[in-house]
């Protein structure tokens, strides 16, 4: 080895280096993680599988899922929605597990005519019940640049948020008798549909089909933590070897992360059921109180 340009420790860096490298690059490779589920080549890999694109003309949408099922994780994805009027598109982001008794955590952008806002529409399913909405407007405009929407699931709470702001949390209040999703694997499923019956405006605002196809984009999709599920058994990541000792695992909100969920809530929340009521002239559900 004393010839050699590289002695032999940094060497070993160097291997260390690419091995690294590879693993991250291919930690968000979609041809590596995801199906493509339905609207044939309307789904579309580009750039070797880093890109991710879905569109939807009159015949139909697209959508893909993951290859792997989850229990816990903290899961990002980057998303640039349908740009333009995308009115009466929904563009879905979800997580869930089968069965009349799944659970199932979702992000649903609803479309808009150019230049108004986008709804982000969001709920959790525990065991088969979900009627937990909230809506919510952006601060920035999704359809110029990709914009990171991560779901933080662990035993404690279920964490939804924009480009690292908290937006909403499900907490774990299983002490009051409100099941928590804790059981059930999941797998992560995205589609592109029309849904001009209810989507924009309640369904005023019609999809003009003269724009088509219509087309979200998707990247960096990172599960490095996270916990597969195979063969009946979670096996969490190598950032992550022991799921009890890793970070995300235990996280609930810091005191600066509710400060930044209070300003969300206060200035873009448009609709949340725990205040509807209509819909709950008794009482709000428990999990409101
Ligand atoms: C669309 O824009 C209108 C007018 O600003 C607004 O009331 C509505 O909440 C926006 N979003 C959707 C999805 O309807």
């Amino acid at each position: 080895m004393a010839s050699s340009p590289f002695s032999s420790s940094s060497l070993l860096g160097l291997v260390v280096y690419m091995f690294c490298s590879l693993m991250a690059a291919s930690a968000g490779n979609f041809y590596q993680e995801f199906d493509i589920t339905w609207g044939n080549d309307r789904a579309k890999l580009l750039d070797k599988g880093q890109l991710l694109t879905l569109s939807l003309d009159r015949a139909s949408g697209s959508g893909f899922k993951s290859k792997n099922e989850y229990l816990f994780g903290k899961i990002d994805m980057q998303l640039k929605l349908v740009p333009g009027n995308s009115a009466g598109t929904v563009t879905a982001y979800y997580f869930s597990s089968l069965g009349s008794t799944h659970d199932e955590i979702d992000f649903e952008f609803l479309g808009n005519l150019s230049g108004d806002p986008y709804i982000l529409h969001t709920n959790v399913f525990s065991q088969g019940k979900g009627n937990r909405e909230q809506q919510f407007y952006l601060w920035f405009d999704p359809t110029a640049n990709f914009h990171t929407y991560s779901v933080l699931w662990n035993p404690h709470n279920i964490l939804f948020s924009v480009d690292g702001t908290p937006i909403r949390v499900f907490k774990n209040l299983e002490a009051m008798g409100i099941p928590f999703p804790k059981k059930q694997p999941m797998r992560i499923y995205s589609s592109l549909w029309n849904a001009d019956d209810w989507a924009t405006r309640g369904g005023l605002v019609k999809t003009d089909w003269s724009q088509a196809p219509f087309t979200a984009s998707y990247r960096n999709f990172d599960a490095s933590n996270a916990c597969v599920w195979s063969s009946g058994a979670s096996s969490c990541s190598s950032k992550s070897p022991s799921s009890s000792n890793s970070p995300w695992m235990k996280h609930e909100l810091d005191s600066t992360s509710q400060a930044r969920l209070r300003w969300v809530q206060k200035n873009y929340m448009i609709y949340n059921y725990c205040t509807d009521t209509k819909r709950f002239p008794q009482s709000p559900p428990p999990e409101c109180a």
